[in-house]
């Protein structure tokens, strides 16, 4: 099966850590790798390497090209986008290349995935990819659904049907009522409490002909230049659209199903979130580099070069880099965005 792994965005929401130069998906939260590089090992579940094509914007592109080296080989496909025009032209971009540098066919199955995401373990997860690609060849559109915990409006929500199209050894296949792109607050209540509702894990698959008699239907502008050469496509990618694929695809298709995974997923879209899905110790904290801590509790405590000591501290989430530090209490962490912003105001 081919692979796409989407590693163009800007995350700034784990500032003082991730910024616009160092995004998310190069940061290593739970071991030395980072998140782009366990994406990179995990798609080698479903993918051969040479498979694999990892589509980025051009400033980042060397440095992606060294991080996945040692896992896909010293020739990894690495596309650089001219400007970023948000996820379905990325994908677009990705497909063409598949299909004239590749070779794919039209039947074959594309696993579209994002490079800044948390899954484990990841065994079990390329259980459901490979469920997956059965129904991504049979023309539908996959997706890979979280049972929300919160009425989160970061995430787009998956509305199933009752009708299910695999129900077998604990994985089920739904077919999809609507997809709904990050919904207001309420909405998002609404959704939490109905019960019939996904997260949208932002982890797609579907045929290439599937995806082009999509595109060609609902975003016929990035239908127009995926007609033409690669070199061609890259060229004119500015006059591309901006769209995310949610927008552009998932909430229009009437092909869209569901697969419903129980495992550990996290876009770690906050510190809260990676306070989270990290282990934490006997006071629960999370603490990682150069730090001493005393009678310090439920805290995620990040040092960098200098020495980092907390006494008495509880519930804080602590993130040192060498020139800015970040303080915050949990439960805030949303809000780190809101000092990003005024920061670039200031600029
Ligand atoms: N190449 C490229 N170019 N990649 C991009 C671009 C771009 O212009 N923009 C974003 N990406 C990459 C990001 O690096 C990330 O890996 C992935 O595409 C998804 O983009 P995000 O910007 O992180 O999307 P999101 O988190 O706001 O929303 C998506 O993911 C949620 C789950 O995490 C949506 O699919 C939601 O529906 C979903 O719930
Ligand atoms: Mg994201």
């Amino acid at each position: 099966m081919f692979s796409i792994i989407l590693a163009g965005g800007s995350g700034t929401r784990l500032w003082p850590l991730s910024r616009k130069k160092f995004p998310k998906q190069f940061l290593s939260l739970t071991d030395d790798e980072t998140l782009l590089q366990k994406t990179a090992k995990r798609n080698l579940y479903y993918s051969d390497k040479e498979d694999i094509v990892i589509v980025t914007n051009r400033d980042h592109s060397f440095f992606v090209k060294q991080q996945v080296q040692p896992i896909l080989g010293d020739d990894p496909h690495i596309i650089d986008e001219p400007i970023g025009k948000n996820t379905a032209p990325a994908i677009a971009l990705g497909i063409k290349y598949i299909q004239e540098k590749l070779h794919g066919k039209l039947n074959d199955a594309v696993f579209i995935s994002p490079s800044d995401h948390i899954i484990s373990p990841a065994s079990e997860f390329a259980d459901y990819v490979k469920l997956a690609e059965q129904f991504a060849k049979d023309g539908y559109i996959v997706t890979f659904g979280v049972v929300p915990t919160k009425p989160e409006t970061g995430y787009g929500y998956i509305e199933k049907s009752n009708k299910k199209l695999f129900d077998e050894a604990g994985k089920t296949v739904f077919e999809v009522k609507q997809f709904h792109e990050k919904p207001d607050l309420n909405t998002a209540k609404k959704y939490l409490e109905s019960g019939k509702f996904f997260w949208n894990s932002g982890i797609f698959m579907f045929s290439i002909e599937t995806f082009i008699e999509e595109i060609e239907k609902y975003e016929p502008e990035i239908y127009e230049l995926f007609s033409n050469s690669f070199e061609t496509m890259k060229k004119e990618f500015h006059k591309m659209p901006e769209i995310s694929i949610d927008y552009a695809i998932m909430e229009k298709s009437k092909k869209v199903v569901v697969i419903p995974i129980n495992i550990t997923w996290s876009d770690i879209g906050s510190w809260d979130s990676v306070y989270e899905v990290l282990p934490k110790d006997e006071n629960n904290n999370v603490i990682k580099g150069n730090v001493v801590s005393k009678n310090s509790k439920n805290s995620l405590i990040l040092g960098s070069k200098r020495l980092l000591c907390t006494v008495g501290v509880d519930d804080l989430i602590i993130a040192d880099t060498d020139d800015a530090i970040l303080i915050a209490k949990k439960g805030y962490s949303q809000q780190v965005k809101d000092i990003v912003e005024l920061l670039k105001k200031e600029e």
